[in-house]
């Protein structure tokens, strides 16, 4: 059983997560109107991720007996203007969500709660991945280059990504319903 505290902290890390899916669905539709097709892909396979994370932290409460409570989900931010910059709002974003991860990590193990301590890892983990695939987009951004030719081959390979990222989902989303 979860502490009324932890069951908090947890119901505000599913508004986070939420809210982490509704920005990059904003990116995503602001890449489309750009005619960045692959980032659009990119991003709106990460929204599915957030989605994703968030009914993670649904189920986890609901199997503990703990109760789900969903609050408003703020408005992302206006247009980031240009593809650095969505990246670079990307990154800033992921950091923060790692530091409320951590946080919660922290109190799981003050608390002793040693569930969802365990359950929170795979958090740690998937950050750890997600800084690390907005780092290296962002550096090759910075590489090749954000216009031209450049920019259409990290369209391209994010394109490419998306697909991958969409099958991944689409097989851990089956496996949790068989
Ligand atoms: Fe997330
Ligand atoms: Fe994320």
């Amino acid at each position: 059983m979860l502490t009324a505290t932890m069951a908090t902290k947890l119901n505000d890390q599913i508004n986070r997560e939420f809210f982490s899916a509704y920005l990059y669905l904003a990116l995503s539709t602001e890449a489309e109107e750009s005619n960045l097709r692959g980032t659009a892909s990119w991003f709106l396979a990460k929204h599915g991720e957030e989605m994703a994370h968030a009914m993670k932290m649904v189920r986890y409460l609901l199997d503990q007996g703990a109760s789900v409570k969903l609050e408003a989900i703020e408005a992302p931010p206006s247009k980031a203007g240009a593809i650095l910059a969505m990246f670079e709002r990307t990154l800033e974003h992921e950091r923060m969500v790692t530091a409320s991860i951590n946080d919660l990590v922290d109190h799981a193990l003050t608390a002793k709660d040693h569930a969802t301590n365990i359950f929170l890892h795979w958090f740690v983990t998937e950050q750890i991945e997600e800084e690390a695939t907005v780092n290296d987009i962002l550096g090759r951004l910075r590489l090749f280059g954000d216009k031209g030719e450049g920019l259409l081959m990290i369209d391209n390979e994010l394109g490419a990504a998306a697909k991958v990222m969409a099958q991944a989902l689409a097989q851990a989303s089956a496996a949790a319903t068989a």
